[in-house]
């Protein structure tokens, strides 16, 4: 049979929009937590059209990618550059959906005036305690009532246990935790406050994490859920120990929450999420640059299906899994820690379709 090639065109595309559609993840999960991803301010401006249609489709959740860090929104003392925060929180206020601001106090991507002083001397300690009310002060006003979350610390604890050595701790000590949530629980009430961290299966950081959250709240200092990142590899978490952390972080209290889901599929370099933690290039680091195998891909989507599966089973505390990005060809972890790898991390492959341990609930 003869079809002109207008007409076979024609066919070809009814053909592909007659394909069914994932059912949204959404409403998958809609009992069990929300469901979202991180956002870049491409995707948000219109400039990843396929990204903003798996986000508008299957997430009732965002959170910024890099927009609302304090190198990006407050460059220098008393600046504010609102353009990409501003179009982040219209985006999602537009979907009707829960929006994350991240992060307000985390010692990477740190505006380089926040802690010191014109000679490049860290601040005494009354100056950053200053600078931080203000800065945590200005971001929740402007958004009271539209951001609904916010991560308010970031990483401020190592996998032993001890705080990490960042300008806050350098400069206030451990007060500089509690004082950040004390001064966001003035600044928007209504907000859900986190404390959020990496590499959080590792025992000593687990218990003090659970204690810090304990002394907080019987202060009566809000910590509504403690953020679990949970940038994962093929050998790494212990789900075991990460099980048993969700378990601890729930006798707090506070919620569980899945802040920053991805897991790479290529030979571990670094366990933890530190960016400053980077490895130069090699070949032997990226050997799928055109594809994952199938059976790469197999073992990927199980793993994958096991940690959705224990989020399920504690869905009573875990409120929300987030990815950290949309799609495979947008993840950081194609250039963390080592640049210019091709990886494959996300829920969403390099050609926007979804991956197949989703299917196994969407199909449900
Ligand atoms: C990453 C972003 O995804 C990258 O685009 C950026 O270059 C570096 O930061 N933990 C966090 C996130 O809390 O903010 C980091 O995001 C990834 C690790």
């Amino acid at each position: 049979m003869f079809f002109p090639a207008a007409l076979g065109a024609l066919l070809l595309a009814s053909c592909a929009a007659d394909k069914p559609q994932d059912k949204p993840l959404k409403d998958t999960f809609a009992d069990n937590f929300l469901i979202g991803a991180a956002v870049n301010v491409d995707l948000v401006n219109g400039a990843d059209p396929k990204g903003d249609s798996i986000v508008s489709r299957h997430f009732n959740t965002i959170v910024a990618e890099n927009c609302m860090k304090s190198e990006k929104v407050n460059p220098a003392e008393g600046v504010y550059v609102w353009d990409d925060a501003d179009a982040f929180v219209k985006y999602g206020e537009e979907r009707g959906m829960f929006i994350v601001g991240h992060t307000l106090v985390w010692h990477s991507q740190l505006a380089p005036w926040f802690a010191v002083d014109s000679l490049g001397a860290p601040v005494p300690p009354e100056v950053l305690k200053e600078r931080m009310r203000n800065h945590i002060t200005t971001m929740m006003t402007r958004y009271k009532g539209r951001v609904q979350g916010w991560d308010v610390v970031n990483e401020a604890i190592l996998d032993d246990g001890t705080y990490r050595k960042s300008p806050f701790y350098e400069i206030l000590g451990e007060e500089f935790i509690p004082f950040a949530f004390q001064c966001a629980m003035e600044a928007d009430p209504d907000a859900e406050l986190y404390i959020n961290d990496y590499s959080m299966a590792s025992p000593a950081k687990r218990d003090k994490y659970v204690e810090i959250v304990n002394d907080m709240r019987s202060k009566g200092i809000r910590v509504d859920a403690i953020g679990m990142q949970g940038h994962m590899g093929m050998d790494y978490p212990d789900f075991n120990e990460f099980e048993n952390s969700i378990v601890a972080f729930g006798t707090t209290g506070a919620k569980v929450m899945i802040t920053e889901w991805d897991m790479s599929a290529l030979p571990t370099v670094n366990t933890g999420a530190n960016v400053a933690d980077t490895a130069a290039y090699a070949a032997a680091l990226n050997p799928y640059p055109d594809g994952l195998p199938a059976e790469v891909s197999q073992e990927w989507n199980d793993r994958m299906k096991k940690a959705m599966d224990m989020f399920i089973r504690h869905s009573d505390i875990i409120t929300r899994v987030n990815a950290w990005g949309t799609d495979d060809g947008m993840s950081w972890k194609n250039n963390w820690p080592v640049p210019g790898r091709s990886e494959y991390p996300l829920l969403f492959d390099r050609s926007y379709n979804l991956k197949p341990f989703l299917t196994e609930y969407t199909e449900k």
